[in-house]
C-alpha cells in the first residue's frame, strides 16, 4: 500500500506537470523548472493520499535529484553498483518495513546484566544483521548460547565473518518468523514498531513459561511491560521487557 501511494504520487505529478508543460505554463527553459515542479506536485499528492509525513521529503526530491544525477555524467555502473550494495544490504525491507540499524555497546550492557542472572541459558536475536549485539554477548558469557537468523545477505556474511571462532554463537539464514521460538530464554528483538504486534502473538504462543522478549526501543502495542529499562545513551534508548506467557493488555483495549 504505502509503495502503490508512492508510485501514484510520483505518476500523477508527472502526468500534471507534462500537461502544465504542454499547456506552456511552466516557466523558464530547461528541465529543472519542470523537475522542481514535480517535486512539488508529487509531495502535494502524496500529502493528500495521506502518506507519512517521512515520504514527503523524499517525494519532494526524487525528480530534481534524479536530474541532478544525470549531469554529474557518472558511468551508469556506479549507479548499478550502489543498487546491489543496497539490495543485499536491506533485501525485504520494503516487505517487513525494519531497515538495518545496529545495537550499541550501552544496550549490550544492558542486555548483559539479564545474562547475569543465570550461570547459561540460549538467547535468539531476530533479525540480527551484523552480530553487533550477539558477537560481544557470546564473548562475554561463554556459558550461555546465542543464535542470530537474519534475512538480509551482506550483514548476515559480515557477521559470519566477524564471529569466526565463537563457538557458542549460531548464525543463521532467513526468516525470523519462520522459526520455532520454544527453546530460547530470552528473545531480544531491535525491529521498528510494524512487525511487533505479530512478533508479540508468536512469543505468546511459542515462548516458554518464564522466557523473556526484549525489545529496543519499540514497544509491543497495547501490552504491558514488566519493566522498561533506560539505557545510558545518546539517542535515550529504552529496553521493553516482556514475559509473553504472562503479558497483560492493557485495560481498555
Ligand atoms: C534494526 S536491525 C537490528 C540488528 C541487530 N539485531 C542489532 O541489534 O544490532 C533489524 C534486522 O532485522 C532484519 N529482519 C527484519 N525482518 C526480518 C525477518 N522477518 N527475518 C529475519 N530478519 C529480519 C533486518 O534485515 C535487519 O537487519
Amino acid at each position: 500500500m504505502p509503495l502503490a501511494k508512492a508510485l501514484a504520487a510520483q505518476l500523477l505529478a508527472l502526468a500534471l506537470v507534462a500537461a502544465a508543460g504542454r499547456a506552456g505554463l511552466l516557466p523558464g527553459d530547461g528541465l529543472w523548472p519542470a523537475a522542481i515542479a514535480q517535486g512539488l506536485g508529487a509531495a502535494g499528492m502524496a500529502a493528500l493520499l495521506r502518506a507519512e509525513r517521512w515520504w514527503l521529503p523524499i517525494h519532494l526530491s526524487f525528480v530534481p535529484a534524479l536530474l541532478a544525477a544525470t549531469q554529474l555524467a557518472l558511468n551508469p555502473l556506479w549507479y548499478l553498483a550502489a543498487f546491489v550494495v543496497m539490495a543485499l544490504v536491506y533485501w525485504s525491507t520494503f516487505r517487513t518495513r525494519v531497515p538495518l540499524f545496529l545495537s550499541n555497546r550501552q544496550t549490550v550492557a544492558v542486555v548483559a546484566q539479564h545474562l547475569d542472572a543465570q550461570p547459561s541459558g540460549v538467547l535468539l536475536d531476530i533479525g540480527s544483521g551484523t552480530g553487533s549485539l550477539l558477537r560481544p554477548l557470546a564473548r562475554s558469557h561463554a556459558g550461555w548460547r546465542f543464535v542470530g537468523i537474519e534475512s538480509a545477505p551482506l550483514p548476515h556474511w559480515l557477521a559470519g565473518l566477524m564471529a569466526s571462532g565463537q563457538g557458542n554463537l549460531t548464525l543463521e539464514r532467513g526468516d525470523f518468523f519462520a522459526r520455532d521460538w520454544g527453546e530460547f530464554d530470552i528473545v531480544y528483538a531491535f525491529l521498528s514498531p510494524v512487525p511487533m504486534p505479530r512478533v508479540w502473538e508468536k512469543a505468546r504462543r511459542e515462548m516458554k513459561p518464564g522466557a523473556l522478549l526484549l525489545s529496543n526501543s519499540f514497544p509491543v502495542p497495547d501490552v504491558e511491560p514488566v519493566r522498561i529499562e533506560p539505557v545510558a545513551d545518546r539517542r535515550g534508548t529504552h529496553l521493553y521487557v516482556y514475559r509473553p506467557r504472562l503479558g497483560k493488555r492493557r485495560k481498555g483495549r
